[in-house]
């Protein structure tokens, strides 16, 4: 077993966690007689000790389980090693509350198995419930979401999620082909993303880099990121969110969205996204929202600063109509969906249409407070010029290339 240990009580213990409960009354006893050990416990738990096996195939689940059940039963600061190796692992429940700090470093590659029916419509990696947690390391997370993408009508999981998670980290990581979303943060707070890699090939369905929902407090900063989905988007309920230093492309860019489409939506407050470069996207910084929406929301205080664009499709819009699905027969936007005080600066470089800047707002609920500051954006393109369509928006346009002046 796994350890850095050299005391047979603590050792004892240990194994109770992993192997059986009803052992562990009695080692729980001798700890806690000894309070000092708990305290000073820094075990780690390497998966190969506890049966993984490091050929890429071999269904390494309940090794990779036993290992987090056992750092999460413990005191102190505990650490779960994956280490350089392939292991193939099907779903993996991190669940808290834990007893201390649980530090998951990951230096090999890990699998996500394509037996779908054993995720149970659950996720690969689901941390949850947790305060305090890191997960670093410099290994991957290979989704080998490819054999499963044309499935588009099964529930497909997600690789990394953070649920109910407070002051957590995520950071040195590759994650690639992502089954759905690569990364899922919800309902958590004081989450910091960072230094990760994140691929899947352009026409990989749902294939999200980032999504935030339902929480606040959360930085994502150096990024990069190819996907076939948006490279990061920020759903409901998200306050206080940073991204910075993101390279995304090819990708559906960075997107605040969507927003409408289901019953009891939370605002959207507080949101800055700056120092990205986006290449190649089919769309720069977005907000989305939907036509029908089901209840009241605001959007506010976003601001997308210093961002490079280079051969971005639709590098600024607003698309308070957003309906990618079926028909929305009013085609007259958002009708509670407010978006406001929103700012646009220091946006350069080259748009692929000649509509760099849409800011298409809601005939029913204008868009107000939209800053367009330092936008200067070109046409890449022969014939047509640089432009901008600006429906239903207010606000300010200053040292933006004239015919992006629509404000
Ligand atoms: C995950 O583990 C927690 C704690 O052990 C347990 O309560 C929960 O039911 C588990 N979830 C699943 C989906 O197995
Ligand atoms: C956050 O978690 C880390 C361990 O991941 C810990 O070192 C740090 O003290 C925690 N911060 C707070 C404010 O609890
Ligand atoms: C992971 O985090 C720990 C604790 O902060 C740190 O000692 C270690 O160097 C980190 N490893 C990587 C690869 O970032
Ligand atoms: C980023 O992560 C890699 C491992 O993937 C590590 O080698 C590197 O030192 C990290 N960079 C920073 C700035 O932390
Ligand atoms: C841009 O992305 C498309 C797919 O979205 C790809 O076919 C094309 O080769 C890319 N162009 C460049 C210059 O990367
Ligand atoms: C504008 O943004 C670019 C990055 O796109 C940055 O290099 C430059 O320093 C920014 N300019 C100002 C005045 O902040
Ligand atoms: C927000 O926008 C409103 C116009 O809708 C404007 O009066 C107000 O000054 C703006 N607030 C900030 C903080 O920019
Ligand atoms: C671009 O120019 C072509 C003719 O060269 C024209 O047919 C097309 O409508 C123009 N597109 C836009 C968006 O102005």
């Amino acid at each position: 077993m796994a350890v850095t240990m050299d005391n047979a009580i603590r050792f004892m213990f240990i194994l109770s966690v992993v192997y059986g409960a009803a052992y562990a009354k009695k080692s729980e006893a001798k700890v806690a007689s000894a309070p000092s050990l708990v305290a000073a416990a820094n075990t780690v738990f390497d998966i190969t000790e506890l049966g993984a096996v490091a050929d890429g195939k071999t269904d390494s689940t309940k090794a990779v389980q036993d290992a987090w059940d056992a750092a999460c039963g413990l005191a102190g600061s505990q650490k779960v090693v994956i280490p350089k190796g392939e292991f193939m692992t099907g779903s993996l429940n991190f669940s808290g509350p834990c007893k201390g700090y649980v530090t998951v470093q990951i230096d090999g590659t890990m699998f996500g198995s394509n037996d779908i029916p054993k995720y149970n419509k659950g996720n690969w990696i689901e941390i949850l419930h947790i305060d305090n947690v890191l997960v670093n390391g410099s290994g991957t997370l290979d989704g080998q979401g490819a054999a499963v993408w044309k499935d588009e009508c099964k529930i497909l999981p997600n690789t990394l999620v953070l649920d109910y998670v407070k002051n957590g980290t995520v950071s040195g990581l590759k994650l690639v082909n992502a089954k759905f979303f690569h990364i899922n943060v919800y309902m958590s707070k004081g989450v910091t993303i960072k230094n990760v890699t994140i691929t899947a090939v352009a026409n990989s369905p749902n294939t999200d880099g980032v999504h935030i929902g339902d929480s606040s407090e959360i930085s994502v900063s150096d990024l990069t990121i190819a996907t076939g989905d948006d490279c990061i988007s920020v759903g409901p309920g998200s306050s206080w969110i940073s991204i910075q230093g993101i390279t995304c492309g090819p990708g559906q860019g960075i997107s605040v969205g969507c927003l409408g489409r289901f019953k009891d939506e939370k605002d959207v407050t507080d949101v800055t996204v700056r120092d990205c470069v986006l290449r190649n996207t089919s769309n720069g910084v977005r907000i989305k929202s939907y036509e029908d929406v089901l209840s009241p929301i605001t959007v506010s205080r976003l601001t997308f600063e210093n961002i490079q664009m280079d051969g971005v499709a639709n590098p600024v819009i607003v698309d308070q109509k957003y309906c990618p699905e079926k028909d929305c027969p009013e085609k007259k936007g958002s009708k509670t969906v407010t978006i406001k005080n929103v700012t646009f600066r220091n946006i350069t470089g080259t748009s692929n249409t000649p509509e760099a800047v849409s800011l298409l707002c809601s005939d029913q609920l204008p868009c107000s407070g939209m800053e367009l500051l330092d936008v200067n954006l070109k046409y890449n393109g022969k014939d047509n010029k640089t432009m901008a369509v600006c429906t239903n928006a207010k606000g300010i346009s200053k040292g933006s290339l004239q015919a992006l002046d629509c404000l």
